[in-house]
């Protein structure tokens, strides 16, 4: 019988590979940093923060699929499945989940977010005490191996978020086949993507009145900060978020108000007044262009529903 929580024992994002990807994507041209590095404890909470907030309409869209949809996607779930779900920070949508289908084998939380994920999968415990609860701290754009109580059991997959749309559109596909090899032939995945809808609602939800997403923005260079002794001063940026038509996505960027220096690692990097920092990229699908990128990577769309106005899908696909 496996213990039902197990502690995590590693950080997910080595110091020194942090210091590389913060040089190489600072000296780059354009200048940009990895979205990953969002998620530190802090970083999370702000996320926690946003997904709360009035304009921020995604995290409410899924949730009311998840809700409406969960007795259908508990009847879909092998009996005995491992529920592995990445990207899962505070595991809320888990619940809905969790709530619907009874005999899940067990549940791996995957995050980089280490320490907000021990926390959360923690929290689960308590919730869920008889639930075999096995966190992973870990890149999901990296290899990375199961615990083994979860090796042994049916797999399925569950993504919510639209954090597959923070990918560039060619690495969202490898993570789709990566995701397959990872959960096996036969598995499900439940994925939930953001959808185009009018520019005002969605470059309002990237800017939020309480400028909450602005300092989850920001948080990125006092990140740096902390752990790589940098001294960004965090007045010397603004947020800014836009959707680019073009490439169907919500870009978020920091601007240097003025011009000046700043050390990391050694390195002088010189900001132009005006210049960015390009930080995320959240890319917005129809449910046909993502039901397309998700069959070129070996899954079947199974289901998709959307909420009353399709602002948001949450697709069930199976793998090969
Ligand atoms: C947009 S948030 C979504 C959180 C939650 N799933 C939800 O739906 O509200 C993205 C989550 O993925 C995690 N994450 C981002 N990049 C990651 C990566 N490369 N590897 C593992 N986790 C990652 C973050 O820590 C965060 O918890």
């Amino acid at each position: 019988m496996p213990a039902p929580v197990r502690r995590l024992d590693a950080a997910s994002t080595p110091i020194s590979a942090f210091a590389a990807d913060v040089v190489a994507g600072l000296t780059a041209t354009p200048k940009h940093l990895p979205p990953k590095y969002f998620y530190d404890h802090a970083g999370s909470a702000l996320f926690e923060r946003i997904t709360q907030l009035p304009e921020y309409y995604p995290t409410r869209c899924e949730i009311d699929i998840l809700q409406r949809r969960a007795a259908d996607i508990a009847a879909l779930l092998p009996p005995g499945a491992a529920l592995i779900e990445f990207g899962s920070g505070s595991s809320s949508k888990t619940r809905i989940l969790l709530a619907a289908a009874k005999n899940l084998g067990a549940y791996a939380p995957v995050d980089i977010s280490a320490q907000f994920l021990q926390q959360q999968a923690d929290a689960l415990h308590r919730e869920y005490p008889k639930l075999v609860v096995r966190p992973v701290a870990a890149d999901f754009s990296q290899p990375f191996v199961l615990p083994d109580a979860v090796q042994i059991m049916p797999r399925s997959g569950f993504f919510p978020g639209s954090t597959i749309g923070n990918f560039e559109p060619h690495e969202a596909a490898a993570f789709l086949r990566n995701a397959g090899r990872i959960l096996g032939r036969g598995s499900l995945l439940i994925i939930g993507v953001d959808l185009v809808k009018d520019t005002q609602v969605l470059q309002k939800a990237y800017n939020d009145a309480q400028g909450v997403t602005a300092a989850f923005n920001l948080n990125l260079l006092a990140r740096i900060n902390r752990e790589l002794g940098a001294k960004f001063n965090l007045d010397g940026f603004e947020h800014h978020a836009f959707f680019n038509r073009e490439r169907s996505r919500i870009e978020m960027h920091l601007a240097a108000i003025k011009r000046h220096r700043v050390r990391v690692c050694g390195e002088c990097i010189d900001f132009r007044a005006g210049e960015t920092i390009h930080t995320e990229n959240s890319y917005k699908y129809s449910v046909e262009s993502f039901g397309a990128m998700a069959r070129g990577a070996g899954w079947k769309p199974l289901e998709v529903w959307t909420d009353a106005r399709s602002y948001f899908s949450v697709h069930v696909l199976t793998f090969g």
